[in-house]
């Protein structure tokens, strides 16, 4: 995964230069991990997209479940946000993505059109944190004709638009964001889902935390998956899963860190079916 280091001055000269590109931009698309659609948000995008037309992509919609993904779709129209959720690997994807840009730009081509230009040019920008899919979605939008501008040699990386059908370009780099880090509880989801890289956070507090959700919301699924008993300490839980998989260490004792690497990489394929760990209900607004 890419890892980023962030400090205050390199977020507020992201900023900077992103509210500046946005000059250019009419519809910006904020890429989110549908399986946390509010922790895996930006603060800063209402701010630097207030004139600009703002469609929040929830992606990873195969790793999320379809009754939150309904609730969140609801929650963000309540606020006035066009959202939808997308598969970033599928080809379908761009075809649902070009016709809600077509929705949302709707006045803007009226407008244009009252101004004598018939063909206005629509430009996308696509914005996120680190590993929600920005480059897959920007590779399927483009797909051939990014290679053009990434095989001259020596060209200065200046902002290029690459044309993806007529009338609608995208924005060849996406605006890279910073993840949230103050709430400890958004940081622990961002980690389990893999949006941040596992060593940012102690590893046993986000098995730890990923544990805890499955009890509450999915406890058959941990059960059956590990064929373990459950209990209300969770080193034991942990203990009962190491053994079952047969994480042992000389002297029988847990490998732990075999337990947590085992776990992580069972809970992002998927091996307790798709989940959503934001609850709308949870949030007033973005
Ligand atoms: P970024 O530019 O926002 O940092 O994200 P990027 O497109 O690099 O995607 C990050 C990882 O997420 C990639 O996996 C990518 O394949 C995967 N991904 C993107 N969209 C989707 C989606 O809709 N569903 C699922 N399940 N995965 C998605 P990777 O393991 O880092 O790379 P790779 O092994 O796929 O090459």
């Amino acid at each position: 995964m890419k890892q980023i280091q962030w400090y205050p001055g390199h977020m507020a000269k992201t900023k900077r230069q992103l509210k500046e590109k946005m000059k250019q931009i009419d519809v910006v698309l904020e890429l989110v991990d549908a399986r946390a659609p509010f922790s895996s948000m930006n603060p800063i995008i209402p701010e630097i997209s207030q004139t600009t037309q703002r469609v929040v992509v929830m992606n990873k919609a195969d790793l999320a479940d379809q009754q939150h993904l309904d609730q969140w779709q609801i929650f963000f129209a309540k606020q006035g946000i066009p959202s939808i959720f997308v598969n970033a690997q599928h080809q379908k994807t761009t075809q649902k993505l070009y016709t809600l840009i077509d929705t949302v730009t709707e006045d803007i081509r009226h407008k244009a059109q009252e101004r004598g230009i018939n063909d206005p040019i629509i430009r996308i920008m696509i914005v996120g944190i680190p590993n929600v899919g920005k480059s897959t979605i920007i590779n399927q939008l483009a797909g051939k004709k990014k290679l053009k501008i990434g095989d001259k040699p020596g060209v200065t990386r200046q902002t290029q638009f690459i044309t993806v059908k007529k009338g609608l370009e995208v924005m060849d780099t996406p605006g890279i964001l910073w993840p949230k880090f103050d709430d400890e509880a958004i940081a622990l989801k961002l980690a389990l889902i893999g949006a941040i890289k596992d060593s940012i956070l102690p590893i046993d507090n986000v098995v730890i935390y990923g544990l805890n959700y499955l009890i509450e919301h999915k406890p058959e699924k941990l059960k059956t998956h590990y064929d373990i008993e459950l209990s209300d300490d969770i080193v034991e839980v942990l203990d009962n899963i190491g053994r079952a998989r047969g994480c042992i260490m000389r002297g029988n004792e847990i490998d732990y860190d075999r337990v947590y690497s085992l776990f992580l990489h069972d809970f992002r394929h998927l091996k307790f079916g798709p989940l959503c760990l934001d609850e709308v209900t949870e949030h007033e607004t973005v």
